[in-house]
């Protein structure tokens, strides 16, 4: 059976669906699975009918597009009106923007999270994963705060359910899509276009994990068919430095240091040290088992069931400065020129 197979004859809906990640899921589904239809719900109509016309894949009959905020509870109960599946993409995500609105962020990241897990309980939807970043493992910023208060509200979703056993809640976690909206490839690339004479780096010790915005929806997709509820999915994915991507982008610019940001980590986490001692690791992903689990042996090992993860060596913490896997100048350069 293929990953995508469990799409098949599936009404499915992405919140966030006109962004980075939710357009790249949505052109998967259509392009790779037999889904029944696909709901693209978020809030501003521009961006809808660019999407829809941005590529032909994207006026499917199966595509429907929604607006809505996640804010509103009962905008959600109409739009997950006999949905199967449910990807929660949408979020708000700049750091600086998180540290002077936090309000908006809570609004949309944690109240947002609540609505989506009451409204698919009650609209009896099947799965459901939520995305998460490594910003909400020990989060020193707001945005990675919101994020961390999501991905408990979904692991906690699972205990609401009742005896009808779903909607089961997952979560994916993973790094930096450095493509991706407001990343910094963007950002130095219309730099350079306008004529900088210099590429300007936060601090030349600064690590980060790397995955492309396709491999996060190939993951997605994975880990609709590993969910049993409760699952903290983490990919394992390499890192790189800073400004191994400065050389990659600009290999004959010089490089200037602008100090971190505030909100900002020299070294990503993805696996916290406390995490680690109930995560699973298998060939190429992490399991973060929920911690109330572990004093609950049938919940435990109704989880575990056939499952042949290992747990990860004593002390482990998945980081962006330990990482085994490293990308290269020449690897970066091949892959940021492929974007
Ligand atoms: N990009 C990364 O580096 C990265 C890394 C790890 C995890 N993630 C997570 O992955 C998810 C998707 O990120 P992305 O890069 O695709 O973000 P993005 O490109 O900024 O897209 C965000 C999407 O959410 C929608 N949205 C925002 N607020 C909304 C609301 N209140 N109600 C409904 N829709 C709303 C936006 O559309 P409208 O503005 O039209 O509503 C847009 O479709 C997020 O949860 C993010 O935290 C991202």
């Amino acid at each position: 059976m293929t990953t995508m197979a469990i799409f098949k004859d599936k009404k499915i809906l992405i919140t966030g669906g006109t962004g980075s990640f939710g357009r790249t899921f949505a052109k998967k589904l259509l392009t790779e699975s037999e889904c029944h239809k696909l709901i693209i719900f978020s809030r501003d109509e521009w961006k809808q009918w660019e999407m829809q016309n941005s590529d032909p894949v994207f006026s499917d009959p199966r595509v429907r597009y929604f607006l809505g905020d996640v804010r509103d509870e009962s905008r959600l109960m109409r739009a997950f009106h006999e949905i199967d599946i449910i990807v929660h993409a949408a979020a708000l995500k700049q750091v600086p923007a998180a540290e002077y609105n936090p309000s908006e962020f809570i609004n949309t990241n944690v109240l947002g999270a609540m609505n989506i897990i009451n409204a698919a309980i009650n609209c009896g939807v099947k799965k459901v994963i939520a995305l998460s970043t490594d910003k909400a493992v020990n989060p020193i910023n707001l945005y990675g705060a919101t994020k961390l208060c999501s991905d408990k509200l979904f692991i906690a979703g699972n205990a609401y359910v009742g005896a009808r056993g779903y909607p089961i809640f997952s979560v994916v976690r993973y790094g930096n899509v450095l493509a991706s909206r407001g990343s910094i490839i963007p950002l130095w690339r219309k730099q350079i276009a306008e004529g900088a004479k210099e590429v300007p780096v936060t601090d030349v010790r600064m690590t980060r994990f790397w995955i492309t915005v396709d491999q996060a929806a190939e993951f997605v997709a994975k880990a609709f068919s590993l969910a049993r509820g409760g699952e903290i999915f983490v990919p394992k994915i390499p890192s790189m430095k800073i400004i191994d991507l400065a050389k990659a982008i600009a290999p004959d610019m010089p490089i200037t240091t602008v100090g971190i940001r505030a909100g900002e980590k020299l070294h990503e986490l993805m696996i916290g040290e406390e995490d680690a001692r109930h995560t699973l690791e298998f060939d190429d992903h992490y399991i973060i088992v929920p911690e109330i689990f572990m004093n609950r042996p049938p919940l435990l090992e109704k989880f575990l069931a056939g499952r042949e993860g290992k747990a990860p060596p004593e002390g482990f913490a998945y980081t962006s400065d330990t990482n085994e896997q490293w990308l290269s100048v020449e690897e970066l350069q091949q892959l940021v020129g492929s974007i």
